[in-house]
Formats: C-alpha cells, structure tokens, sequence
C-alpha cells in the first residue's frame, strides 16, 4: 500500500523541520526536500498528496532569493505556502509583493480570519506568530484575501480552485494558537489524508521488510548506549535475532554506572549478541598530557575507529553495518556548516575500516521524539529512551585540561550526585541536559577550622528544543544547595561548587 506524503519544499527557512514534525505529528508522513534538489517532474512522480512551501530569510525580488519553477502550481496538488512561501507563490502567480518602512510584523500578532476551509474550527480572531518584512500588497489574479492583521491586509489567500493557499503568519510556531488546527484542516480536508503514518505500524512494517531482505545474513551494529543507537540495534534484532553482533566500546570515559547499565540491558534484558570491548587504558594512554579540547575530541574519535577495526578483524566480514542515523542528520548533511565550532564525535569514520557489504539505517527517515516512540514500543526501558544526550567523547570533555583515571572518577561522582538530587526533585523533564565540570580551577577554603585548597565543579544544567541555541534552567535554590552541600561533603577534594549562568550562544553547552 502506497502510504500518504507531504512534501515540505524547503527554501531556508528557520523552522522547516518543524513544520515537517507538525505535520507527522498528524499522522502524515512529510520529507524535506530544498527547493534546488527536487524538480517538479519529480514532484509529480513522487505521489505526493501535498506541498507545503516553507519560510526563508530573503525577499522575492532578491536577485539571489530561492524561486521555484511556476510549473509547480499546475500540478493540481494542493499547496500551502508559510510566510516567504505565501510570497513566492503570490509572486510566481503575477501578484505584488511590497516592502514599507512600517510593515514589518514580529512574534505575537492578533488574527482575523475569514470563513474558509483552512480556518475551520478557527476563532475569528486569535493570535498568531509573524516574522516578516514583505508582504503581499496586490494578491494574484485567481485568489481571494481569506486573512488579515492590523499590519498586513493579506495574511491569507486562496485559489480555491486550484487549492493553492498561503499565509504569511507560521501555523507551525505553538505561539499561533489555531495553528495546529490549520494544518489539520489543509492536510485531511484540502489534501484529503487520511492519516496513516503511525509508530506501531512503521515498527511492524521495517521489522518484516528487515526480516526478508536480511535473512540468513550477518549484521554489525556500534552500540554507543544512546537513543538513536540502541533502537536501531533493538530493531534489527528483532528482525534478524542473533545474526546481529552489537559492538560496544567502552572508553572509560562514561558516566557512573552506565557501562555496567548498557550491558545489563543489551546483553541480558535482550538477550543480544554484545561484544563489551573495555577500552579504558587504550583512551587513557592516548589522552595522557592532552589537555586542549579540539586533540581531545579528535584523539577519542580516531582511537574509536581503530578499537572498532581491531573487533571487526576478529568477526571477519559482515553484510549489513547498521547506522543510527536519524532525520536531522540527514537533512542537516545537505547543508554546507558555516565554521566548525566543535569537531561532533560520532561514527561516521566506521564504514572505512569495516569489511561489509551495504549500510543500513533504518531510522534515517524518523526525527528524535519519533526513534523515542519506536523504542518504547519495542520495549526499551523508559530511562533509556528518555536518556538525555551525552557527547562521544563522553567525560573527558567534561574534565578541563588533562586527564586522568583519578579526575574521572571524581567527576562521575559530582555528576551522579548531581543526577540523583535531580531525580530526587523530579525535575528531569525541566530541563534538557544536566552535568557536571570537573574544572582545573583550584580555590581556597576551610574545613574543620582548616585551610582546604581544593578543586572547582561547575554544574550546567540547560533548557533547549534543538541544542543550537540554549538557555541555562532555572533550577530551584534549594535543589543546588542540596547537590553543593552533598558534593563537599561527599567527595574528597572538592571544595567549591558553582552554577553556571551562561546561555549559548554565546556560551556552548559543553565546557569543551
Ligand atoms: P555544544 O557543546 O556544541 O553541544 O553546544 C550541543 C549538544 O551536542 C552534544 N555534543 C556532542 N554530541 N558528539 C555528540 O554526539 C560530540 O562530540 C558532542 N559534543 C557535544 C552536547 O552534549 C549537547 O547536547
């Protein structure tokens, strides 16, 4: 059966793979595609039962401003363009988009909409989100006005018969209060979905596709632990048992428990095929004397790979490597990264020194908050599929200059407590990721009427929806006096404990 899909053609702007979540939130399946890498032949290949044209940064008589091919608008496939996308489609269909000094709309606007289908269910008047300079001043021949703010006399329009419809405010913000009615009302009753993307369905669908075209073959799959990983590897399992080896490095550079905590869950809750490689002293070694940030990073990334080439000689060749690859990654790879902030550790570099035949990611066409449910309906323990995100190159970014075996044990413990004091308040869904610095900061204190001259930790704990920009929580006093009083008392060496304030940017998350 030939499931439902959304095309969300992407011209750059901020909130694209919102759009694409908010419409399969709905049941639907939507991809991103950029506007320069799908043609409209291919648009009328693919079946799609809609398009939605997203915002951008540019202004359409910007010479290099994204268009589209006009084409696109005959197609009979309905579209619905947001903000930028409401003005190229009003202006690849002959119509007059303006700029004036006082135009400009940004955050919370009051709505008035009119009696149509795309506002059905909607209070005539409501607040929306804008974040524009342009707008539509003479609408297309063909289309009628269907919204309007104080500001903008054109906030909506529609070709009926055509069903092309465009609005300048964005449905996909929450702050556009019907915003997920609109959606709705374009794909199930102007693109006529039905609504049949759901997880139970894609978990059944890829673990019987997965058991056919695997059968019989052998799979390796590197289990970091994390979310993206761990559900690809529970997949896979599911649909090939123990021709699946799962490789698991533990570079000592893991937080308290957690090696321990993986293997329990992989190897004996799952009954997995798991290869725990205890790599501790190779890392350690190769770490010594290095103390700035980027060699860190660069080290653990390239003594991975060789830990996974020495374990992937003893199993011999492979057909299938399994990847967690997920929908950011994808979309994200597609785009050119301005400067390197941070050289991310993942397992790209894998492929290279593995002797296999094809790569499989059978989450490649899933965002986050979608791998969480597939893992919770394979059955992966809820603290596992809630686990917030911890970087490659584990704690050792986390100890500020060079490391060691004694630095690490006392930064596990800060942390642990840290994480404990947090669960002890239950406020593990206030805020996004919680950890603990060990710095190399020393500082003067007393105990016992004592001179001390102990180290300093930092706890970080941040509030984000995607990582690119952060907020620190606000976490209540009386939990951080908690955690303070428990780390000094606690660990031996630690004399002074302080909260870090700083938002990214122009801090990042990470200390390093
Ligand atoms: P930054 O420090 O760049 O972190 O603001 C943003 C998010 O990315 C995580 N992070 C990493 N994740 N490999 C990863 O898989 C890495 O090398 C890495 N470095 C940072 C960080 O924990 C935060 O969630």
């Amino acid at each position: 059966m030939l499931m439902e899909k959304i095309l969300v053609l992407d011209f750059g702007g901020q909130y694209n793979q919102l759009i694409a979540r908010r419409v399969r939130e709905q049941h639907i399946y939507a991809e991103i595609k950029p506007y320069n890498r799908i043609s409209v032949d291919e648009i009328a290949a693919a079946g799609y039962r809609g398009i939605i044209f997203t915002g951008g940064p540019n202004s359409v008589y910007d010479p290099v401003s994204p268009h589209y091919d006009p084409a696109v608008l005959a197609l009979g496939i309905p579209i619905l363009g947001i903000c930028y996308g409401c003005q190229l489609i009003a202006y690849m269909a002959g119509g007059t988009v303006a700029s004036a000094d006082n135009s400009s709309e940004y955050g919370k606007i009051e709505l008035t909409v009119g009696d149509d289908v795309l506002f059905c269910g909607v209070d005539r008047t409501s607040v929306c989100w804008m974040s524009h300079r342009d707008y539509i001043s003479a609408l297309p021949d063909g289309f009628v006005n269907i919204a309007c703010t104080a500001k903008c006399p054109n906030a909506g329009m529609a070709d009926h018969a055509r069903g092309i419809y465009g609005v300048q405010f964005h449905p996909e913000v929450t702050h556009t209060a019907f915003g997920r009615q609109m959606l709705h009302n374009f794909l199930y009753d102007i693109c006529g979905c039905c609504g049949d993307w759901r997880m139970d369905s894609f978990v059944e669908q890829k673990i019987a596709e997965y058991r056919r075209k695997l059968s019989g073959k052998k799979v390796l799959c590197a289990l970091s632990g994390g979310v993206d990983s761990s559900v690809a590897a529970v997949l896979l399992h599911r649909a090939v048992g123990d021709n699946l080896i799962c490789v698991f490095v533990d570079h000592g550079l893991l937080r308290e428990g957690e090696a321990d905590s993986v293997e329990r869950v992989f190897r004996d809750t799952f009954s997995m095929n798991l290869i725990r490689v205890d790599a501790e002293q190779r890392f350690l070694t190769k770490l010594s004397g290095v103390s700035e940030p980027e060699r860190k990073r660069k080290i653990i990334g390239e003594e991975f790979i060789r830990v996974f080439e020495d374990e992937s000689k003893k199993i011999g060749k492979v057909n299938y490597l399994v990847q967690g690859t997920i929908y950011p990654d994808v979309i994200e790879s597609g785009s050119g990264d301005a400067s390197t902030i941070k050289s991310h550790h993942n397992v790209g570099g894998l492929p290279g020194v593995v002797d296999f035949d094809e790569i499989i990611e059978p989450l490649r066409d899933l965002f986050k908050d979608e791998v969480r449910q597939v893992g919770l309906s394979l059955g992966i323990p809820e603290e596992l599929v809630w686990r917030q995100p911890f970087p490659g190159p584990g704690l050792a970014i986390r100890v500020i200059g060079a490391i060691d075996r004694d630095k690490l044990d006392t930064l596990r413990r800060v942390d642990a407590i840290f994480r404990e004091e947090i669960a002890a308040a239950s406020l593990q869904q206030d805020t996004n990721q919680y950890f603990a610095v060990l710095t190399d900061t020393r500082s003067v204190g007393v105990m016992g009427d004592a001179r001390t001259y102990g180290r300093t930790v930092v706890l970080r704990a941040v509030t984000t929806d995607d990582f690119m920009t952060a907020d620190w929580t606000r976490l209540p006093y009386d939990v951080l006096a908690r955690v303070s009083s428990r780390i000094t008392g606690e660990v031996a060496g630690i004399t002074r404990v302080t909260y870090d304030i700083t938002s990214k940017p122009p801090a990042t998350v990470e200390w390093e």
